[in-house]
């Protein structure tokens, strides 16, 4: 039997992103045109949200209804791990009803211990140091607007974060150059920017970290922001809203990158502080695109792991 596949981190597709990309561009033609595709008839995804969530929550669960199979809401405060049943035992356990588990979680090593003790496929539904499946789907939504991904630009700007982390690794894979402008001490995990910097050795991609948000957008395809005080963080809101005020994302900055540069958030935005209405609501702005896409990249994420495709 062939190992199960986990995507824990946006490392795990570099031999697959283009296979990925192509299979979710596939799926969302039959879908758009209105063709039945269920694969995963039969099968159940567990889901279990340590956090809230809008966007995953919806896609994951609509996504396995239009692949033929079935998802379910696990809240911690529900299951027994919130009695202190351990994550091994659940993941033991689940793997006996379920033939996969989509987890967001506030620490990336419950993520991985999840995924040790598992014998179905464990997909990283966002944790403190990733969020794979909104990657894939950046990538997905750039190639459709863009018309391809390799020698593009894309600056990120504001927090380091599990978005940023994600979308350093994604853009070396992809062969995009990407400069994420941060504030001092707000910069990647160092070592997924490693990690980065050593995909990008092998793609000609260039990857940079600068601390000057009009750096970071010279040139630049792609604009892409992400909130300032992402979930967990909340005891440092005054701190970070003071420290990333000049991080934000407006029609200045915008005006600053290409021409026909596209804007991106991963949403939720909180408009006012990292993107303005003008922006976020702008022509440039391609953000519901984007949330669009979570499902049809997730449904082919689905169908790679669950369904072996
Ligand atoms: N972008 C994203 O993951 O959104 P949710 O938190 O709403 O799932
Ligand atoms: N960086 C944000 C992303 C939300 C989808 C957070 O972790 O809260």
């Amino acid at each position: 039997m062939a190992a199960k596949r986990d995507l824990l981190s946006m490392a795990d597709v570099e031999k697959d992103l283009v296979g990925i990309l192509e299979l979710a561009t596939g799926i969302k033609n039959r879908t758009k045109a209105g063709e039945a595709y269920e694969p995963l008839r039969g099968k159940s995804l567990a889901m279990i949200f340590e956090k809230s969530s809008t966007r995953t929550r919806v896609s994951f669960e609509v996504g396995m209804t239009q692949l033929g199979g079935h998802a379910l809401f696990l809240s911690p405060n529900d299951l027994q791990i919130g009695r202190g049943e351990t994550i091994a035992d659940t993941a033991r356990v689940l793997s006996r009803y379920v033939d996969g588990i989509m987890y967001r979680a506030y620490k990336s090593e419950n993520v991985r211990e999840l995924a040790r003790h598992a014998s179905v496929p464990v997909i990283n539904g966002l944790d403190d140091k990733e969020h794979p499946c909104q990657i894939i789907t950046d990538l997905l939504t750039i190639q459709e607007h863009k018309g391809g991904l390799k020698g593009l630009k894309l600056a990120y700007v504001g927090d380091g974060n599990n978005v940023c982390n994600s979308l350093l690794i994604g853009c070396a894979e992809a062969g995009m150059h990407m400069a994420a402008g941060v504030p001092k001490g707000y910069e990647p995990d160092p070592l997924l920017l490693a990690a980065a910097h050593r995909i990008a050795a092998t793609t000609e991609s260039h990857i940079e970290v600068v601390h000057d948000p009009l750096e970071a957008v010279k040139g630049a395809d792609v604009v892409y922001t992400d909130v300032w005080v992402s979930m967990g963080m909340e005891k440092e809101r005054e701190e970070r809203e003071r420290i990333f005020l000049p991080f934000q994302v407006n029609e200045k900055l915008v005006a600053a990158a290409k021409k026909d540069a596209v804007v991106m958030h991963c949403l939720p935005a909180h408009r006012g502080l990292e993107i303005t209405d003008e922006v976020v609501d702008g022509e440039q702005s391609i953000v519901f695109d984007e949330a669009e896409n979570r499902l049809h990249a997730q449904k082919a994420i689905l169908v790679r792991l669950l369904g072996g495709e």
